[in-house]
């Protein structure tokens, strides 16, 4: 059943609970505290309430009214809400019934087909309330979604969105630029942990002071270099989505995928600049003005790479032209497509019998040729190379020209961790053909190793002949 979310004042609403039953005193205990006036009535009510510490007589809350008697129509006298909570059936469908004829909203405990709402299942910190509602469909991924929530946003959010209310008018007279506000309040839902266990009054004073120093000309602009990952936007750190969420603007790449970019804030401004193999875009140095710039004008600047941005990723030339300007910068890691990818073709890249060195290489051969191939792979070792699919031919070649045995067994993984991941095994003398014959196409990640006897899908019957090859 479709459902329209709504949040009620509680103060201005008198809810009436029919019932004396746990469910009922659940719903006087979960409205208890939110300022809604609540009348319970049903013949045992008043000892309910008491066992469970909540009359009035033990809160001091005159909010609550228990009238131990059965339900009567007049109960429903200016009432705006009525939840029914009985095990007695003739009184949940006369006091349904005449709660219908009345139009009230009325929750049946437990039988939404004769509610006419629902209570959803809720999270709060303070004044931030999200309510949750799957239609009755899937209360699991309600359950899911809650707890991420609660394991996300630390206790003392609460206290720091009130404190925020508190002092929002005197914020906007500090800050009057929307965007360096905004930064700012984003800067301080960062940090909610640090206010943990202060008085209301202490918050409310670091947050002008913190506004005050925004004011005085402390820069707001700032670059993320943040690793975007190999494809599955699961992957992200739980920090990389926080940025995404926070970016003005996202500067990515070919290689993030589609999926991660839709993760972004929805007022971002997204800069394509189609950095790819062997075409650069808009350049290195058009990439480095746009950051730049972005930063200095006091935006958010996130500059998404894929994989890690510390691997292959000309982050040091990005820090190098970040730095000349004095600009805020930080990395924030990501998984490496060597890491994707041992996950998802199940080939751990160190491994007791097989490897303990491993070794990752870009194969862009920049004078057609590594300096070191005889150090790169071999027995007890794991080369990864990245950006290899173009010089296959001759990184085949050239590690069987230094001894490594050609039967060395390969795998080759394009577009790692995305719905359309492709995973191929062979020979290192087979590289090139494995490569031509099934087209692959960069992004791809070349594991050359006795690990990757290791992977899921070696297990299968059809590649006993290619082990059996390389183990000769
Ligand atoms: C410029 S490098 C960037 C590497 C990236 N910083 C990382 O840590 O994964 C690009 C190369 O990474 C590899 N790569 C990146 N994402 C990949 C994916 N999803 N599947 C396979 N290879 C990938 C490919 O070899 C691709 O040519």
């Amino acid at each position: 059943m479709a459902s329209i979310p709504v949040f009620l004042t509680a103060e201005k609403h008198h809810i009436l609970i029919v019932g004396a039953t746990t469910a009922a005193i659940a719903k006087v205990g979960l409205f208890s505290d939110t300022g809604a006036r609540i009348t319970i009535v049903a013949s045992g009510a008043a000892d309910a309430l008491t066992d469970a510490g909540l009359s009035a007589a033990i809160t001091g809350n005159k909010n609550i009214i228990a009238l131990d008697r059965p339900f009567a129509e007049d109960d429903l006298a200016q009432k705006t809400l009525v939840y029914i909570a009985t095990h007695d059936e003739l009184t949940e469908e006369r006091a349904l019934r005449l709660t219908l004829a009345k139009g009230l909203p009325v929750n049946v405990v437990d039988k939404p087909a004769k509610s006419t709402f629902t209570t959803p299942a809720q999270f709060s910190r303070g004044p931030l309330q999200v309510a949750f509602s799957s239609g009755g469909v899937a209360p699991v991924f309600v359950r899911r979604l809650r707890s991420s929530l609660e394991r996300t946003s630390p206790p003392s959010l609460g206290a720091l969105a009130r404190a925020a209310g508190s002092v929002q008018a005197k914020v906007r007279s500090l800050i009057p630029d929307t965007t360096r506000r905004r930064l700012f309040w984003d800067a301080l839902y960062d940090n909610a942990g640090k206010y943990a266990d202060m008085a209301d009054a202490d918050i409310e004073r670091l947050i002008v002071e913190g506004a005050r120093n925004q004011r005085l000309g402390v820069t707001t602009g700032q670059v993320q270099l943040v690793g975007a990952g190999p494809g599955d936007p699961d992957l992200l750190t739980i920090k990389a989505h926080r940025a995404l969420q926070q970016a003005d603007i996202l500067v990515y790449d070919r290689l993030v995928s589609r999926d991660v970019i839709a993760l972004a804030r929805r007022d971002a401004e997204l800069v394509y600049v189609g950095k790819c193999e062997g075409k650069h875009g808009v350049g290195q140095e058009g990439i480095h003005k746009i950051i730049v710039e972005g930063a200095l004008a006091g935006k958010r600047v996130v500059r998404l790479k894929g994989g890690d941005p510390t691997l292959f990723a000309r982050t040091s030339e990005e820090l190098a032209a970040l730095r000349q300007h004095g600009i805020h910068t930080e990395i924030i890691p990501g998984i490496s497509a060597f890491q994707g990818i041992a996950a998802s073709a199940q080939i751990p890249m160190t491994d007791r019998d097989y490897s303990n060195k491993l070794t990752l290489v870009t194969g862009h051969l920049k004078d057609g040729a590594y300096k070191d191939w005889a150090r790169l792979a071999g027995k007890g070792q794991t080369l990864a190379v990245y950006m290899g699919v173009r010089g296959a031919p001759k990184i085949s070649a050239g590690l069987i020209a230094e001894g490594i045995q050609g039967s060395t067994p390969v795998a080759v993984v394009e577009n790692g961790t995305r719905a359309n991941e492709r995973r191929f095994y062979g020979t290192l003398a087979g590289l090139p053909a494995l490569v031509a014959e099934n087209a692959i196409k960069s992004p791809a990640l070349l594991i050359i190793g006795d690990v990757v006897r290791n992977a899921a899908d070696l297990a299968k019957p059809e590649f006993t002949k290619l082990l059996n090859a390389a183990s000769a």
